[in-house]
Formats: C-alpha cells, structure tokens, sequence
C-alpha cells in the first residue's frame, strides 16, 4: 500500500519523508490556501519545493472547470516538474481532459470521486489514480469504506489499472480499513500516519527492557 500526504505544509511533509515511509504528496486548493499560499506563480513554486522534498508522485490540481482551460493549466503543472501527477476535477470535462492527458503520456488523478459509476468512468479514461473521498461520504452518514470495496471489485472484475487512492482519510482506522479493503494508497494527515505507530503495550514493553537492562549494568 502507498502512503500519500494530503498537505501542502512542508514541515510535515519533511517529516513523514523522514520517517522512510512516504510515497507521495497530495494537495488542493484548500490546502494550499491552508499554508496561505496564494496566487499563481507562488502556488507552482511551492509544487517544485514538494517535489523536491519527496521521491514519489506530487498531485498537483488545476483550477479551471472547462476542458481548454483544463488542458492548458495541466500542460503547466506536468512541465514543472517529472512527478506532478495532474489532478482534475470529476465532472465530464474532467474526463475529457483525463483521456486526453492519458493519450499524451501525463498522469492524471481524478478527484472528488464520491461514487463507483465515476470511479469506473476514470478508469476508461485511464486515469493513473482515482481519489474517492471516504471521509467526507461518512461526514454525511454514507459508509465510505464501502465505496472502496465497490471500486475494487469492479476495477478487478476487468483489470483495470487505475490505482484506487482512497482520499479524505481522517484517521488511523481509515488506513487500517483500507488495507483491508485493498485500496492502492491512501492519502491523510501526518497524525493518522504517525497514529498507527501508537501502542501501550510497546511503550510498556521498552521501559521494562530498559529497566532490566540497567539492573545488570
Ligand atoms: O484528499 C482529499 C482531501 O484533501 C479532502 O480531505 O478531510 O477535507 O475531506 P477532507
């Protein structure tokens, strides 16, 4: 399973580097705007510190809603930098633009996928990653989770490659959870990543080690 971070802040993202586990970064304009980075050149600038920071794939998002617009600001992003995987939004457009960066060879991660029908849409258009959002499905009492089983089961039914990047984790059992159900990434916060380190029982355990330890020495 990939570890993605969904933030834009780069002391986090430093972080979650360090730990040896991250695979990729996530972001969007809320996130961006979250760190107060705001207009354009200030936005791609900070696209390249991510990459620059990271090995793995940074999903970079475009603001237009209309199919040339769209092209236009992915061509921008996917030259940045070799890792900027182009994020577009899920709305007919989206999938025009998604199939005709597919053609040219630039990844594409579809987001704001909330249901199975538009997860199986990106994968004909070929997307690299569709990005179902988990968090905010159980934010309106619909199980999130089960959208990734459905995603899966129906990409396996017919091989396709599309990675299922469950997005909109909030916490650890969301990760967890995903595991199991067989998502290809996941995308979350740095806590949900550092909370599955959490244990009392090896707290517990490496004091006494240290203890013992120090009556014979
Ligand atoms: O990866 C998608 C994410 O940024 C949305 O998360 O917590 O705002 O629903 P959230």
């Amino acid at each position: 399973m990939k570890f993605f971070i969904d933030t834009a802040n780069l002391e986090q993202i430093k972080e979650a580097q360090a730990l040896g586990v991250l695979d990729g970064v996530t972001t969007n304009p809320s996130l961006m705007a979250k760190e107060g980075i705001t207009g354009k050149d200030n936005i791609l600038k900070h696209y390249v510190a991510i990459c620059n920071i990271v090995n793995g794939d940074v999903s970079a998002e475009v603001i237009a809603t209309d199919f040339d617009g769209m092209v236009r600001e992915g061509e921008a992003l996917a030259d940045l930098h070799p890792q900027i995987v182009v994020k577009l939004p899920m709305i007919a457009d989206g999938i025009k633009a998604c199939k005709y960066f597919t053609d040219k060879g630039i990844r594409v991660n579809m987001t704001l996928v909330f249901s199975a029908g538009q997860a199986l849409l990106a994968a004909k258009a070929g997307a690299t990653y569709v990005s179902p959002f988990i968090g905010r499905l159980d934010d309106i009492s619909t199980d999130g989770l089960n959208l990734i089983s459905e995603i899966r089961l129906i990409y396996d039914n017919y091989g396709y490659e599309t990675e299922i990047l469950a997005a909109s984790v909030r916490h650890t059992m969301h990760i967890i959870d995903c595991a199991k159900l067989g998502a290809d990434v996941m995308t979350g916060p740095l806590s949900a990543i550092m909370g599955l380190l959490k244990h009392p029982l090896t707290d517990i355990g490496l004091a006494q080690f240290l203890a013992d330890y120090k009556k014979g020495n």
